[in-house]
């Protein structure tokens, strides 16, 4: 078969090399169904406008509902001969119902119809974003639920610093991905407006009605300008953006999941599904999952600087470089949808080593600021008792013991308020309950917060 020319303006066809570049049919067909949603919407428009009769409307009914079967069905012969998801299905809707199909594209240009596409896939995938945050926030209170009692080192500088609870610990991603919601459904705002009209840039000389389409679509409103609708990728950017804030956060919980892992913490056991064993090494198991993941957090923010990048010599309308938005937010969607999956599962599958992570943070002096807090309490001012407390620690360092292994009576030596009732709040136990207002430590605390969060998710 020979190769035909665009179109009667062409005196050749392109090349096979210029066709496959070009092309974009092999990663766009994603867009398969949002492109029918569009279509169908906008020829409903048509219709109800009489700029195509209500008969060529039924037609194009029944031609997109037999080239959806056939797509879900994956017997649709994608054409790399026909570049685009846009023009495949236009071309087999005409081989379905001929004229009828030929008038879809009345009003429409592919330049207003791809934005729109891209905005109704995304729409649907902050949502199913939004829906794994929710679980994955819940499957982190689960186990911060059991753990508000369970004491750990905090650290500062990757140095003890004072004890924490677990629960609380947990508590900080829950937070994190708090705000990821959030940032998604912000995002969802600009996302959720209508494109199509704009048609190839400047608009279109039949009658339409974009507002009667972006009802239609659940669109919140119209773009309003026409050469801003096609050629505006902000949305896509803004979402990478959060999506690349997420991942940094599943990054950060990530090298935290594989420190704890590893024999010289020792603070937590990943069930065996979520490691890997070595070809060579029979004892490993490696917390292969969380490395990934942060390892992907890179791919998803080269993502969000290829955008940036694609976008900023683009001169008002739209140029084909925008055809090069849709792998990087396609690949950004999957990892990040595959992530917060398996993020959710392995959150059940973390067994805390709750013995091992007390005896760490019965070193490292961890209760010092506690002391000092005391001396504080019994009229001491606060650079006073920081300097008495240093005194006490470098004796203990000198001594190998920790400050409430020490007498009474050597730890007046560094200050006469010094009594017997200092050892309570020496103990971890004494120390995080006593941070008990909104925000601390406290295992009371904890479980306020908690409420919260569940407040949040079932809201
Ligand atoms: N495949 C194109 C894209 O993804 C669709 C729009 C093409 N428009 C054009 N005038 N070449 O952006």
């Amino acid at each position: 078969k020979k190769a035909e020319a665009w179109s009667a303006r062409f005196s050749e066809p392109v090349s096979d090399l210029v066709k496959r570049y070009t092309a974009s049919v092999f990663f766009d067909k994603r867009l398969a169904l949002f492109d029918i949603q569009g279509s169908l919407a906008h020829a409903e428009m048509l219709a109800a406008q009489g700029i195509i009769s209500a008969a060529d409307r039924a037609e194009i009914e029944r031609g997109m509902a037999q080239i959806r079967g056939e797509i879900e069905a994956g017997q649709f012969e994608w054409l790399l001969d026909l570049e685009d998801v846009h023009l495949n299905i236009e071309k087999r809707l005409t081989e379905l119902v001929g004229d009828a199909g030929k008038r879809l594209h009345t009003g429409r240009s592919r330049n207003d119809q791809v934005a729109t596409d891209i905005r109704l896939y995304m729409r649907a995938a902050i949502d199913d974003i939004l829906a794994l945050l929710k679980g994955l926030r819940g499957a982190l209170t689960d186990l911060a639920e059991q753990h508000a009692d369970t004491i750990m080192p905090g650290f500062t500088h990757l140095q003890v610093a004072q004890p924490v609870t677990f629960g609380h610990h947990l508590l900080a991603y829950v937070e994190m991905f708090g705000r990821d919601a959030e940032r998604m459904q912000d995002t969802r705002r600009r996302v959720n407006r209508l494109p199509l009209g704009a048609a190839a840039l400047a608009g279109t000389t039949f009658p339409i009605d974009r507002l009667r389409v972006a009802k239609t679509l659940g669109f919140d409103d119209v773009c309003h300008n026409s050469l801003d609708a096609v050629s505006d990728r902000d949305f896509a950017i803004e979402f990478t953006a959060a999506a690349s804030v997420l991942m940094m956060h599943i990054s950060r919980m990530s090298e935290e999941l594989v420190t704890w892992m590893s024999p010289r913490i020792g603070f937590i056991d990943i069930a065996d599904r979520f490691c890997t064993g070595s070809s060579i090494m029979p004892q490993k198991k490696n917390p292969d999952v969380p490395e990934l993941a942060r390892g992907k957090t890179g791919r998803v923010y080269g993502h969000l600087m290829g955008l940036l990048t694609l976008m900023k010599g683009q001169p008002l309308a739209y140029n084909k470089d925008n055809q090069e938005d849709k792998e990087p937010l396609f690949d950004t969607v999957d990892t990040v949808l595959d992530t917060l999956r398996i993020f959710t599962d392995m959150a059940a599958g973390i067994t805390v080593k709750a013995d091992n992570m007390r005896a760490a943070a019965l070193q490292g002096y961890a209760t010092a600021t506690d002391l000092a807090d005391y001396l504080v309490k019994k009229g001491l001012p606060f650079r006073d008792a920081h300097e008495a407390v240093a005194h006490a620690v470098r004796a203990c360092d000198v001594a190998g013991c920790d400050l409430s292994e020490m007498a009474l009576e050597r730890l007046q030596a560094f200050s006469p308020l010094i009594g017997q009732d200092v050892f309570a709040v020496l103990t971890l136990e004494g120390s995080v309950a006593a941070r008990d207002h909104v925000g601390g430590t406290a295992p009371k605390q904890v479980r306020k917060a908690i409420e919260r969060v569940r407040g949040q998710l079932a809201g």
